[in-house]
């Protein structure tokens, strides 16, 4: 998968995954990786779909309605490339944090849904639930922070309070940030979120 590796100051250090949204590169979500934890490894990851020449990290039917079987495809492509990328690059496997805006927050969670050791973290930007009707594998351990916002007309509030639900559950720490704004990330959410990161990492 096309991607930036940038090694940290600490490297046996965490990883942050960078997972930008839809019609977004991996150069996206490098300023708000560095304003998380400036020390850690950076992985981000372009995703590999074109919709009408904007790169996703998997497609859909419709706004809203993801492709399930390419769903879980891409999801296994990105837990194997981050295999890949921890021998190559020589960071621990087990302590990635991805960090997703919209359709990469949607593939994190899909990550975190159907790969029990995939991520030690997710900080999910917007997100939506990937799949509904599935059993989750025990996320003892594996902290989340979700950020939504009051008014986004693309991830509606009952779908962050679902995921909430669902990653709740199966028991990962996770904690749900409201933003009375949009679709749009605002410094807030990021500061909020680099606050939750230093108390969990
Ligand atoms: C998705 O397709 O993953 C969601 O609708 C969010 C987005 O527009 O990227």
């Amino acid at each position: 998968m096309k991607h930036i590796f940038k090694k940290g100051t600490k490297a046996d250090g965490t990883t942050l995954l960078l997972l930008h949204g839809t019609g977004g590169t991996e150069t996206d979500l490098l300023p708000i990786a560095e304003m998380i934890d400036p020390e850690a490894n950076v992985l981000s990851v372009r995703g590999n779909v074109l919709e009408n020449g904007m790169p996703r990290f998997f497609r859909r039917l419709e706004e809203g309605v993801f492709d399930e079987e390419d769903l879980l495809l891409r999801t296994d492509e990105l837990n194997d490339f981050l295999i890949e990328a921890s021998e190559k690059y020589g960071f621990d496997r087990n302590l990635i944090v991805a960090i997703g805006y919209s359709n990469g927050a949607n593939i994190a969670a899909s990550l975190l849904f159907h790969h029990r050791y995939a991520l030690k973290g997710a900080i999910l930007l917007h997100p939506m639930v990937p799949r509904r009707g599935v059993e989750l594998p025990d996320l003892t351990g594996t902290a989340v922070f979700i950020s939504a916002g009051t008014n986004d007309p693309i991830c509606p509030k009952s779908e962050a309070r679902e995921l909430r639900d669902l990653l709740d559950g199966a028991h990962a720490s996770v904690q749900l940030q409201w933003e009375d704004y949009g679709h749009q990330l605002t410094q807030s959410e990021i500061m909020l979120a680099g606050q939750w990161y230093k108390t969990h990492f």
